[in-house]
């Protein structure tokens, strides 16, 4: 077993040697966090990947992300330590779908969230991320959108923006880390610890929504700590969350919900990321005319949010 003999040390020793920069999804097991160059949600990642003179990037998340960082970076070189590190929910959606309910609402604007297949972003209108996913339905001239893959986020957008929102692919769309988690855990871990604030992320269902004092994407996560008076949280999202918490605040204490594992985020281990540097063999490649018609999609958010 050659993670006996691979430190993270090893590893970012490696990186520099053959000039790579090491990108990160919040998700990552904290051995693999601690070596990054850059740190953070899937959009925030591929934005600072544009603003960095580096040309080979190491990327460690899952393949959507992958994607996205190639799309806003056609010229640059991206690897990844595995090519089946996936998103089932991203998955869900395909292009036939969208073409499908495209034609039944004819004229409707597609939204899709940033965890979709690349293919599926150069058939919509528009992308989001959870971080801005009101603001981009907001801003759209149009009181029915089509939105997809993740229901939970649809549910969470129609409430906020009032808006008529249609789930598409529907009851399927959804990220199973988040989807089933149990109220009667949060709420377990809510009477262990009377004083800690309940965070969440938008892609829960309304039950475990209506549980939170705070509801954001990993990236708002961060944030919202240095604005509460509270010194618990219970933090509803991935456990991989918490390195990042308990490293920018230490004196604050985190509790996480042991059963929200994404096991694509976590095929990513110390071996397997030494070898992406040792054989630079998986490269994420993309057609040109497919990253024109995504990146479309994506400048259209950039344009709304920025
Ligand atoms: P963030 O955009 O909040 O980092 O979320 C990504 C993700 O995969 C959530 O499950
Ligand atoms: Fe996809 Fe859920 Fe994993 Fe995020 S946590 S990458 S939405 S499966």
């Amino acid at each position: 077993n050659m993670s006996m003999y691979v430190t993270p040390e090893k590893i970012r020793k490696l990186a520099d040697e053959k000039g790579y920069i090491i990108v990160a999804h919040n998700y990552q097991i904290p051995e693999l966090q601690q070596i990054a160059d850059y740190l953070g949600d899937s959009l925030q990642l591929a934005r600072i990947v544009t603003k960095i003179d580096a040309k080979k990037i190491l990327f460690l998340g899952v393949d959507f992300m992958a994607e996205v960082m190639k799309v806003l970076n056609p010229e640059k070189k991206i690897i990844v330590p595995v090519g089946y590190s996936t998103c089932p929910m991203a998955n869900s959606l395909t292009v036939e779908d969208v073409l499908k309910y495209k034609e039944i609402y004819k004229g409707i604007p597609v939204v899709v969230y940033v965890n979709s297949r690349t293919e599926v972003k150069a058939v919509a209108d528009v992308v989001c991320t959870s971080a801005n996913a009101i603001d981009v339905v907001n801003a759209l001239d149009s009181d029915t959108i089509l939105f997809g893959p993740d229901k939970n986020l649809a549910s969470y957008v129609a409430e906020k923006t009032g808006k008529n929102i249609i789930p598409i692919p529907g009851e399927t769309g959804y990220c199973y880390v988040h989807n089933y988690v149990k109220d009667s855990e949060i709420k377990k871990l809510m009477s262990k610890y009377p004083n800690a604030e309940v965070m969440v992320h938008p892609e829960v269902p309304k039950n475990i929504r209506n549980l939170a004092h705070f509801i954001g994407s990993t990236s708002q996560m961060e944030k919202y700590p240095a604005s509460s008076k509270a010194n618990e949280f219970i933090v509803v999202t991935e456990v991989g969350m918490l390195a990042k918490l308990e490293k920018l605040y230490p004196d604050k204490v985190f509790i996480p919900v042991p059963s929200m594992v994404c096991y694509n985020m976590k095929k990513n281990n110390l071996r397997n990321t030494y070898l992406a540097l040792l054989e630079e063999k998986i490269e994420v490649t993309l057609d040109s005319e497919l990253i024109a018609k995504a990146r479309k999609a994506i400048e259209r958010m950039l344009e709304i949010t920025e």
